[in-house]
C-alpha cells in the first residue's frame, strides 16, 4: 500500500515509521522544510526511544522516504493520513489552521478516490467537516475521510504503536474501512481489538479517554494532599484502590499535576464543546483548575519547608512534562518553576534531555546544568520535577555534599523516603508523610 503522511511530529513520524514496518511503502512530508531536510539526512528531530532503529532500517530497505514537496507525493499514494498539530487557541479551542492547510492540499491537487485518515485530534464534527469540504468544494465524490484518533504516548511511542490496546476507526464506508483493515493487517495478527464507529463517535473516544485518565491523576493527587494532612500513604491508597478492577492501578501516581501536548489541550476542547452544545462539562472543569491549584501547591510546599522562598536557591531536577521525552510542553515542572521564580528563587535546572527546549520558554531566568550534583552545588533545596530514572538512582551522600541547605521535595515520588532521611536529609514527596512502617 502506498501511504503519504502529512505531519512529521510525534504522532506523524511514529505512525509513518510504524506503517513503513508493516511493508507499506511510506512518504512523509512537513511545511517545515528544515525538518524534512534533516529527516532526509536521517536526523530525528525529536527524542523517542526506539524510533532511530525503527527509521534506519525502513529507510535503508527503500519503504520510507520523506519530500517537502505533497502534492507530488499524494497524486501516488492510496491512503493520506493527516497528522499535523492542532495546538490550544487562547479560548481553548482547537486551532484548525494546519488542519484546512492539508485539506485544501489534498482538495486542490489530489485525484479522487484517495482514502483520507484524520490522526490529528480534532473536535468533534471536524471529520465531518472535512468529508463535506473534499465533496462540495473540490468535487472529490469518491475520497473517504476516515477518523482514526491516535492514542500513542511520548516516551512510549513506538512500542504503544506496535501493540496499541485499541483501533479506533471512524468511517461509514465499507471501502474506508477495508482499506484501514489492509492497512493495519498485522496489528489483527496479534489480534488488536478494532472499535468501528461514526466520525462523532471517533473523535469524542478520544477526548473521552484523554479526559478521564486526566482525571483520574487529578483525582489521585488530592487524596495524595489529603493524605499528606491526615498522615496516610498514598501509594498503598492507591495499590489498594487498583486491586478493585472496576478502577485499575494504572494513572493513580501522584504527582506535580499532569502536563504534556494532549490531556490539558484536549480536556479544554472537551469543555468548549459541551459549551458549544449549552453543556457545562463541569468534572472537566473542575480538573483543569484543580491541575493548575496541583503545580502551584508544590511551589507552596517548598515554602513551607524553607520559609521565605525569596532569595533561595533550589536545584530543580526536571524540565519535561514526563521522564523519556525532551517536551516541555505545558509541563508542571515548567509551571513550578515559573511559580519559584516569580517568588525571587534562583533555579537551577538540569535534565538529561529537556535543557534545549526548556531553554525556549525559561530563558536565561534559570541557570542550566549538564551535570546534576552540579546543579545542586551550593542550593537550599533540591526539588524533583520529573520522574528521570537518574534521580531515582541519586547518591544521597553526593546530594547532601552538593547541598548547601537539607530539604528534598520529591514531587514524583521516585526516592526512598527512609534513605534520604537515614542521611539526615529533609524528606518530602507527596501523599508520603505517612508515620510508622507501611
Ligand atoms: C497521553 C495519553 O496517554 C495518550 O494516550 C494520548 O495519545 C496522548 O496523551 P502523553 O501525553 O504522552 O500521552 O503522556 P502520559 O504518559 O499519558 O502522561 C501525561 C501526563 O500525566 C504527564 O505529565 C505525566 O507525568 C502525568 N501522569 C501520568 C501522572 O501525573 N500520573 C500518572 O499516574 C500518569
Amino acid at each position: 500500500m502506498l501511504i503519504s503522511v502529512i505531519g512529521t511530529g510525534y504522532v506523524g513520524l511514529v505512525s509513518g515509521v510504524g506503517l513503513a514496518d508493516f511493508g507499506h511503502t511510506v512518504t512523509c512530508t512537513d511545511i517545515d522544510g528544515e525538518k524534512i531536510k534533516s529527516l532526509q539526512r536521517g536526523i530525528i528531530p525529536i527524542y523517542e526511544p526506539g524510533l532511530s532503529a525503527y527509521f534506519d532500517k525502513n529507510v535503508r530497505e527503500g519503504r520510507l522516504t520523506f519530500s517537502s514537496s505533497p502534492p507530488e507525493t499524494l497524486e501516488k499514494c492510496d491512503v493520506i493520513i493527516i497528522a499535523v498539530g492542532t495546538p490550544s487557541r487562547d479560548d481553548g479551542c482547537c486551532d484548525l489552521q494546519a488542519l484546512f492547510a492539508a485539506v485544501e492540499t489534498i482538495g486542490s491537487k489530489g485525484p479522487d478516490g484517495k482514502v483520507v485518515v484524520i490522526k490529528s485530534t480534532v473536535p468533534v464534527g471536524t471529520n465531518r467537516k472535512v468529508q463535506n469540504i473534499l465533496r462540495e468544494r473540490y468535487n472529490l465524490t469518491e475520497t473517504l475521510v476516515v477518523s482514526n484518533p491516535e492514542f500513542l504516548r511520548e516516551g512510549k511511542a513506538v512500542h504503544d504503536f506496535f501493540h496499541p490496546d485499541k483501533v479506533v476507526v471512524g468511517t461509514d464506508s465499507p471501502r474506508a474501512r477495508e482499506v484501514m483493515e489492509e492497512m493495519y493487517r498485522p496489528l489483527y495478527l496479534i489480534d488488536t481489538p478494532f472499535v468501528f464507529c461514526s466520525f462523532e463517535t471517533a473523535e469524542l473516544v478520544k477526548y473521552a479517554n484523554n479526559a478521564f485518565l486526566a482525571t483520574k491523576i487529578t483525582f489521585i493527587n488530592q487524596v495524595a494532599n489529603l493524605a499528606d494532612a491526615v498522615g496516610a500513604d498514598v501509594h498503598t491508597i492507591a495499590k489498594a484502590m487498583g486491586m478493585d478492577g472496576r478502577i485499575s492501578p494504572k494513572f493513580l501516581h501522584p504527582g506535580p499535576g499532569f502536563g504534556g501536548s494532549c490531556f490539558p489541550k484536549d480536556v479544554r476542547a472537551l469543555v468548549q464543546t459541551g459549551r458549544e452544545h449549552n453543556l457545562d462539562m463541569s468534572l472537566a472543569r473542575e480538573v483543569l483548575s484543580a491541575n493548575l491549584a496541583q503545580s502551584a501547591f508544590m511551589a507552596t510546599k517548598l515554602e513551607r519547608l524553607l520559609g521565605n522562598l525569596t532569595g533561595k536557591t533550589v536545584a530543580a531536577l526536571g524540565l519535561a512534562f514526563k521522564a523519556e521525552t525532551d517536551d516541555v510542553r505545558e509541563s508542571p515542572a515548567i509551571a513550578v518553576i515559573e511559580y519559584l521564580i516569580e517568588r525571587g528563587v534562583n533555579v537551577r535546572a538540569h535534565d538529561p534531555q529537556a535543557i534545549e527546549t526548556a531553554r525556549k520558554i525559561l530563558g536565561e531566568r534559570v541557570t542550566y546544568h549538564e551535570d546534576l550534583y552540579q546543579a545542586m552545588e551550593g542550593a537550599d533545596a533540591l526539588i524533583i520535577l520529573t520522574e528521570w530514572n537518574t534521580y531515582r538512582v541519586l547518591h544521597v551522600e553526593r546530594v547532601k555534599d552538593a547541598l548547601r541547605g537539607n530539604v528534598i521535595l520529591d514531587t514524583r515520588n521516585v526516592l526512598d523516603p527512609a534513605a534520604v532521611q537515614a542521611a539526615g536529609l529533609v524528606y518530602e514527596g507527596v501523599g508520603r508523610s505517612f508515620k510508622g512502617s507501611e
